[in-house]
């Protein structure tokens, strides 16, 4: 009876987030190379990320609130006085962000990375289709450890990967992106944090653990351990902006995508639905469960600079 009792205490207790590490069970190549295909049914321009709305804007319109994301991206790097910009996206997916900043400037030399060689491949081939593939270049690579030249590029950031790094500061992620800069040159990192009094239900626990499992990360960035290890690295005019009413209008079409992709991909596709591709349906659906306002999950956009 004691033991029932205690196992009940056990199950309602509210567990600080230091204890949520996951050991995901596909790998991120794994995971991204079968389900990669499917971001399709998210954004015709293979954006793997959510969308920034601006008052004003068509809500309804996914793909202009997912774009508009990559200008926001692009303005917090502040390379209007930069007459060619060498600009390096790290955990760049299929390459969206990247075209979309080479239609935007000109004369920037673009780098993408990424850890998937099947999205190293796609994005070639979709940079060639847009007719970018002179001057965007994806390749295969650690973003926590490149072989990249230091201090030398204008501009650097991560959209919606950094969550894929290790430890809840990012510091080995934070510490290569600093390096990579050329000192004055700028950070940007959009993506969900965890923050507030970091307690959740055991329900939220759980929720949140399948979350991480679902979309390979093995924890996620608390915010106020990322920021000081930026202080530390050495990055100033270190900027937070919270994003989660930004977001919200292109989190909400993901009951939607989700049903026209269960029934048009699944019901009468032709690929093979495995493990990864039902996990990239069901992690967004979690999503809003430990996100606030009920979750300690929060979307943020922080911008630094390098001294
Ligand atoms: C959700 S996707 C975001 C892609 C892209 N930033 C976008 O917004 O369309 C996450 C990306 O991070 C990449 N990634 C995760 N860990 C990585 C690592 N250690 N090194 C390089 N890329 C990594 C994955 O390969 C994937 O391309």
């Amino acid at each position: 009876m004691i033991t029932a009792d205690v196992k009940v205490i056990e199950k309602a207790i509210v567990r600080p987030v230091d204890d949520a590490h996951v050991a995901p069970q596909i790998g991120l190549e794994q995971y991204y190379s079968e389900a990669g295909p499917d971001y399709a049914a998210w954004s015709r321009e293979f954006n793997m990320h959510f969308g920034y709305y601006r008052a004003g804007a068509n809500p309804l319109d996914r793909e202009s609130m997912l774009e508009q994301m990559n200008a926001e991206v692009l303005a917090r790097l502040h390379l209007d006085d930069v007459a060619e910009p060498r600009l390096l996206d790290l955990g760049c997916g299929l390459g969206a962000t990247l075209r979309s900043f080479a239609h935007r400037l000109p004369s920037a030399r673009l780098l993408g990375l990424t850890r998937v060689p099947w999205q190293v491949e796609q994005a070639h081939a979709l940079n060639e289709a847009a007719g970018c593939g002179q001057r965007v270049r994806v390749i295969e690579g650690d973003y926590e450890h490149t072989i990249l030249p230091r201090g030398s590029y204008d501009g650097v950031y991560a959209l919606e990967s950094s969550c894929h790094a290790h430890g809840a500061d990012k510091g080995a992620l934070l510490a290569e992106a600093h390096g990579l800069l050329r000192p004055g040159g700028r950070l940007v990192v959009a993506d969900g944090f965890l923050e507030g009094d970091q307690s959740r239900s055991a329900l939220q626990q759980r929720i949140y653990l399948k979350l991480c499992e679902c979309w390979v990360i093995e924890e996620v960035s608390q915010l106020h351990l990322f920021t000081a290890r930026l202080e530390q690295l050495g990055f100033e005019e270190i900027t937070v902006e919270h994003l989660q009413l930004r977001v919200a209008p292109s989190v909400a079409h993901i009951p939607w995508v989700a049903l026209k992709f269960l029934l048009t991909d699944v019901v009468s596709g032709k690929r093979k639905m495995t493990r990864a591709r039902w996990n990239n349906v069901l992690a967004p659906v979690l999503l809003p469960l430990v996100s606030a306002p009920l979750g300690p999950m929060t979307y943020c956009m922080i911008a630094a600079k390098k001294r």
